[in-house]
């Protein structure tokens, strides 16, 4: 099973990266959005990246000015935007990418199903909700998988494949593939609430925010101990700014819904608070940090 045209849905935060990792694997990629204006917004965000990383090419010496130019002309004339589903009639793979809603989720993969030809592998890049629930919508379970990018896609290198009890083995194998082609990392996953990824990742904010609130430490403290003393890129106070708090608090009341007696999945009111002020992070310029773009006071 060979996967070269892919449909995207969605073209905004993870959207347009995955797009653009497809393309660079080799795909030609339809990316479809709701609005000609998102769709817009998606594709110069697209065309910045690749522009970004032809220039670095080239100062790493990998690359000439020129064939940096015509690999960011080639990757580029392999996506097609769209705003017509109908257009993904004959993909090999649909990804999607939009916004966290279950049922608007459904909706678009009970539509696809009807559309789209018998062969056409169906996945979702869902954080948190149950791959099986979309899978039923779409009616083809047994081609449905899982795949879950992580931002910013173009840089991060893992997907988490994940299957059902009724993906067949050929369509995770397909899923894997194309993961692969995507420059990424494939691990594979069972459809459990988080993956593996998210699992451990979302409580660990959590605590980190619990520990502000608290007043145990301040948030430059918590995150440079985290930096410093784990290595890791980034600390828990920036990542929750950077993954956007309306995201993590969608994922935590999805699961405090399904798994109500589970306590890694408590909410901490300061982060209902903030959201429902509008502060979700960087993208708004307030969440645990001030932003300014991309920097943060
Ligand atoms: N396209 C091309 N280049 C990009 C880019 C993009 N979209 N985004 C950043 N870059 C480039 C930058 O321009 C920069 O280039 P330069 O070296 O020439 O200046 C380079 O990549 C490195 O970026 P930065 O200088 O901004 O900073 P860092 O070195 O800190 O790297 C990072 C940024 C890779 C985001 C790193 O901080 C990191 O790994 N952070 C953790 C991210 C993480 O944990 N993500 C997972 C979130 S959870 C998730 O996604 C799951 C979801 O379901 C919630």
């Amino acid at each position: 099973m060979n996967i070269k045209k892919v449909g995207v849905v969605g073209c905004g935060l993870m959207g347009h990266g995955i797009v653009q990792v497809a393309t660079q694997g080799g795909c030609t990629v339809i990316a479809l959005e709701t609005e000609q204006a998102y769709l817009d917004k998606g594709i110069s965000r697209i065309e910045k990246s690749i522009a970004k990383l032809a220039s670095k090419d080239v100062k790493k010496g990998k690359l000439t000015e020129d064939q940096a130019k015509d690999w960011a002309t080639e990757v580029r004339g392999r996506i097609t935007g769209s705003i017509n589903r109908e257009d993904l009639a004959d993909c090999d793979l649909v990804v999607e990418a939009i916004v966290e809603d279950l049922d608007a989720k459904k909706e678009l993969f009970g539509a696809l199903g009807k559309l789209c030809k018998a062969e056409t592998i169906f996945a979702s890049n869902t954080s948190s909700f149950p791959v099986a629930e979309m899978a039923v919508a779409s009616g083809r379970p047994e081609r449905f998988v899982g795949l879950h990018f992580f931002n910013p896609v173009q840089l991060m290198r893992l997907v988490e494949v994940v299957r059902t009890d009724a993906t067949d083995e050929d369509v995770y194998a397909a899923a894997r593939a194309f993961s692969e082609a995507c420059g990424k990392t494939p691990v594979s996953c069972k459809d459990t609430p988080g993956f593996v990824v998210n699992r451990l990742l979302v409580p660990y904010m959590v605590q980190a925010i619990n520990m502000l609130d608290r007043g145990d430490a301040s948030a430059a403290d918590i995150d440079a101990a985290m930096q410093l003393g784990c290595g890791h890129p980034m600390g828990p106070l920036t990542l929750t700014d950077y993954v956007g708090l309306d995201t993590t608090l969608s994922i935590l009341e999805g699961w405090c819904e399904r798994y109500p007696n589970e306590p890694a999945f408590g909410i901490p009111d300061s982060l209902r608070s903030k959201v429902a002020e509008g502060k979700l992070g960087r993208k708004t310029g307030q969440g645990y940090y001030t932003w300014e773009g991309d920097k943060k006071s």
